[in-house]
């Protein structure tokens, strides 16, 4: 992975929140968050006294090589926010100029909370499918805005791998959105579904209230057994 080849987009602990449906019980379980990137689910739910982990290629680098590639980067995503808008339901986000403001106060409380998580642990440089945990070492795993999204650069293989990993080292897994990025339901869906149930994992997909891309209103949950 090369510094000019990411694109750090992270979203807010309210937004992961809804995008899983967590209660409070959910936020008090030993969690994962798998792809988690610049978002600040870790940092404000370990203000919160919440006990989290997560896993992203991203943190090989310092967080001024991210600091640096968000600025970067930013302006661009504004751009494609601005001709792709029709794409989003603009309701408890108002428009392209606050969903900037909720993203970039995300990454910088990130950025401010990276340091001191990474010598604590809380962020691990890993990928799937491939992650240095313990079976079941976690209660809930929460992938967002990841698997099922990059359904075209990653294949069907590649997402089974990757669901079968998370259901080793978490009780419960939930992803979410199950579009990818053209908007449609991804092409993988049944097929990891179908495998997973093949391999005694019991699957559903639940609603969420989340509200943002446009058709993305369900999550896909897996209990390992
Ligand atoms: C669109 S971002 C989502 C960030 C965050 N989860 C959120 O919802 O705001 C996708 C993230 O997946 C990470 N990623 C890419 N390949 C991965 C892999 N093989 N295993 C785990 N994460 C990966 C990227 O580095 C990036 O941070």
């Amino acid at each position: 992975m090369k510094l000019d080849s990411i694109v750090p987009w992270g979203r807010s602990f309210e937004e992961y929140r809804s995008v899983f449906a967590l209660s409070e019980d959910d936020l008090d379980k030993r969690l994962l968050g798998c792809g988690d990137g610049p978002a600040c689910f870790n940092a404000e739910l370990t203000q919160r006294g919440g006990t989290v982990v997560s896993v992203d290629p991203v943190y090989q680098f310092t967080g001024d090589q991210i600091r640096s590639r968000i600025e970067e980067v930013y302006p661009q995503i504004m751009r494609q926010m601005e001709q792709n808008s029709d794409n989003y339901i603009w309701e408890s986000i108002k428009d392209v100029s606050a969903l900037g403001q909720v993203r970039m106060a995300a990454m910088q409380q990130f950025l401010s909370d990276y340091d001191s998580g990474l010598e604590a642990g809380r962020y691990t440089c890993a990928s799937l499918p491939t992650l240095p945990f313990d079976d079941q070492q976690f209660e809930l795993a929460l992938c967002s805005h990841f698997l099922f999204l990059y359904s075209d650069h990653f294949d069907v293989a590649q997402h089974i791998e990757g669901m079968k990993e998370l259901c080793r080292v978490a009780t419960e897994v939930r992803v979410y959105p199950l579009l990818s990025l053209d908007g449609k339901r991804s092409k993988h869906l049944s097929t990891v579904i179908e495998a997973l149930e093949g391999n005694g994992v019991r699957t559903s997909l639940q609603p969420v209230d989340y509200q943002f891309q446009k058709g993305a209103t369900e999550m896909l949950v897996a209990y390992a057994v």
